[in-house]
């Protein structure tokens, strides 16, 4: 049943959406995720006790990881039951952003697979809408917020407003798409001030998502401080920048099977480095069971994917699913 509908996705993938203008492709995804309730089947989700696991102290159903893109709230609770351990909303930001102009998506077929390069901008509802639709989600399987700002009082305020709505707050200072966030990874100094403010804005647990661009700083500055300020879970990472003159923006960033021999790289490297006291999802071109066995194996202790869930569809969740509990304990 599950490699049936895997195949039947690919067909769908590269027969229809991939002929369409990436835009359309994106509208119909999104309203299909929206209108058919998937989530009911229980084709594409596998409970079984031995996959769980802890982040932060919240337990996961299994480790598995939507990476931040969407906020539309009914996709976002169709997601919570389609096999995933936990659920990342978009980042959202004070005030709502239209956004960078289209194209701000397109397809990339690279030698690893099929991937995406996107100039997003944070299109997002704002702070203050985005509260009022997640405060209407059950949280079927743990919901991960995450916050983008411009300042150290905008990361101050999001958290406060939507720590209390989510289980995990994530924060992202890595998306290479605007000056908003990526300008921080470039200023590991002042980092150390948000850092310290962000950890006391909430009680919930906190995760810093890393850009894979600046892996030294990474390494050197950024984990040892969020480790100092009380910041103990990394997602490493984002997308990683590229030019792109397709996109409006003429650069985007990348993301699918292309950056995975960078995420298991950095993932090595860190888990080496700072040992059992980090925990990390490792995010970045997982796009069959193999790689989301291959970080767990190297000590992630969550896997999250996006580009994944749209280049091999819902049902690659079931399959890495299937493939954790074949292996021997
Ligand atoms: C269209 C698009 C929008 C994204 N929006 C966000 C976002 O708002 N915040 C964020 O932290 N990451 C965002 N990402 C990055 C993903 O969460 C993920 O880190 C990245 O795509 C690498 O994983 P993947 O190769 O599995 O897609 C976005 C990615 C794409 C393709």
């Amino acid at each position: 049943m599950t490699r049936a509908l895997a195949t039947l996705y690919r067909l769908l993938y590269d027969g229809v959406l991939c002929r369409l203008p990436e835009s359309t492709a994106i509208a119909l995804g999104q309203t299909a995720l929206r209108l058919i309730p998937f989530d009911r089947l229980g084709a594409f989700r596998l409970e079984d006790p031995r996959l769980a696991v802890t982040l932060g102290g919240v337990r996961l159903a299994n480790p598995l990881i939507l990476a931040a893109m969407y906020y539309d709230a009914r996709i976002l609770r169709r997601a919570m039951g389609l096999g995933f351990g936990a659920v990342t909303a978009k980042s959202i930001t004070r005030e709502a952003r239209p956004g960078h102009p289209q194209p701000n998506l397109v397809r990339v077929r690279t030698a690893a697979g099929p991937g995406l390069v996107n100039c997003n901008g944070f299109q997002n509802p704002g702070l203050e809408a985005f509260s009022g639709m997640l405060a209407r989600i059950p949280h079927r399987a743990p919901l991960i917020v995450s916050v983008a700002g411009e300042s150290v009082d905008d990361y101050v305020a999001l958290v406060r407003a939507l720590g209390p709505l989510g289980d995990l707050v994530e924060f992202n200072i890595s998306s290479p798409n605007t000056k908003l966030v990526y300008e921080w990874s470039r200023r590991p100094a002042e980092l150390v001030t948000l850092l310290r403010a962000v950890r006391a804005a909430t009680t919930k647990p906190l995760i810093v998502k890393l850009s894979p661009d600046f892996a030294d700083a990474n390494e050197a500055q950024i984990i040892p401080a969020a480790l100092e300020a009380g910041i103990r879970i990394v997602n490493y990472g984002n997308t990683r920048r590229v030019e792109e003159p397709r996109l409006s923006q003429r650069a985007g960033g990348l993301s699918g099977p292309e950056i995975f021999a960078g995420t298991l790289a950095n993932l090595r490297r860190t888990r080496r480095r700072f040992g059992a006291e980090l925990e990390i999802i490792a995010t970045g071109g997982v796009d069959s069971p193999d790689k989301a066995l291959e970080l767990l194996r190297e000590g992630a202790t969550a896997v999250g994917y996006f580009t994944g869930f749209i280049t091999r569809g819902p049902i690659l969740a079931r399959q890495i699913l299937e493939r954790l509990l074949d292996v021997p304990t």
